[in-house]
């Protein structure tokens, strides 16, 4: 007997609103390329979402998505197995999100958690819009219509998620059919990983390495990483355990290499300098796939990819769109 798990089907989406970093990588990218392994996957990037920050200024939102899909194809994800999509290429999604609005209360959406936080704490935009406070509905939207059962999304999210959740027993509970099931959100565990300057690893930190960052990017943002400020000098013995430095190597080395480098550090054997720039060749081998190769290549497999991400995605959304008109008598 084939195992369950096998038959359920995984959606989650990204926004694209700039460039994915190691953060993304070791917290969501590394996830979804395991759950291809095991379920039907749908990965989405959310451009509709990206709107809600950047209607402002929306120039680099196209440019965005696509480079984002490269980078999912460099992390891993494959589009043979998974199917990678543009929301907004996908008009059933703004088609569904618009019903479901119409019978979610809105006591739901300003009491959500994220919704009240973001409003707080995020102060150069204007936010008080329609579409932020119906996001999550439209993030519901993007669930529901692939009947997906389990979405992997950072902890932020979880309350999104379970406002889908509640959406679907209203839905059940007012037209007295089971067409969604009720998706279980799982959570990505946050990247282990801190920027440069110790805060978490975020563009709007700057603090960030870069998945598509050349070799002399990375060189100079490693170099410039604080370590243990006890170690002035090479002759100074150094606090491995303190340096953010050294968290690296433990991220992306073995066991072996890392106790050579606590090795070095301790024994006052290796100068912060030289340890940083292995460093950064460590991380310029790892992050190798994202630079390597033909850029018009790498840009030619994304677009392939969407479009066929694009039909696959569009069958599937038509049919439940289909369902819930009917039930809908629309
Ligand atoms: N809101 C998510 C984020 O900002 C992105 C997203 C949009 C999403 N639609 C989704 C995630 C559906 C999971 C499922 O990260
Ligand atoms: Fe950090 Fe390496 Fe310097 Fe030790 S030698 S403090 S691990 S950068």
């Amino acid at each position: 007997m084939s195992p369950i798990v096998t038959h359920k089907r995984v959606l989650s989406g990204m926004r694209p609103t700039g460039p994915l970093h190691v953060g993304h990588l070791l917290g969501a990218l590394d996830n979804w390329v395991k759950l291809q392994q095991t379920h039907e996957c749908f990965f989405m990037v959310a451009d509709l979402h990206a709107l809600m920050g950047e209607y402002e200024n929306p120039v680099n939102i196209r440019e965005n998505s696509i480079k984002m899909v490269e980078d999912w194809i460099g992390a891993g994800i494959d589009p043979e197995r998974s199917t990678l999509f543009i929301q907004s290429e996908i008009p059933e999604h703004s088609e569904l999100a618009v019903i479901l609005g119409m019978i979610t209360p809105l006591g739901w959406l300003e009491r959500n958690p994220t919704y009240k936080e973001q409003l707080r704490e995020i102060t150069g935009r204007d936010l008080t819009t329609y579409g932020f406070l119906g996001y999550p509905v439209l993030q519901a939207a993007d669930i529901l219509l692939y009947k997906a059962h389990v979405v992997p999304v950072g902890e932020d999210q979880l309350a999104h998620l379970e406002l889908t959740r509640e959406i679907v027993r209203r839905f059940k509970f007012l037209y007295k059919k089971d067409i969604f099931p009720e998706p279980l959100g799982i959570m990505t565990k946050e990247a282990r990983i801190l920027g440069t300057d110790r805060r978490k690893m975020s563009k709007s930190y700057g603090n960030a390495i870069d998945l598509s960052d050349s070799a002399e990017n990375i060189r100079k943002k490693t170099v410039s990483m604080i370590t243990d400020p006890a170690r002035l000098k090479v002759t100074d013995p150094g606090h491995p355990e303190a340096c953010n430095v050294f968290s690296y190597y433990r991220i992306f080395t073995d066991e072996t290499k890392v106790n050579a480098v606590r090795d070095w550090c301790t024994g006052a054997k290796k100068g912060c300098i030289d340890c940083k720039k292995e460093m950064a060749e460590t991380l310029t081998k790892r992050l190798e796939p994202f630079r390597s190769g033909d850029p018009v290549a790498r840009r030619a497999e994304a677009e392939v990819a969407l479009k066929k991400g694009r039909e696959r995605a569009s069958v599937v959304a038509r049919q439940t769109l289909k369902e819930v008109k009917e039930l809908l008598h629309l």
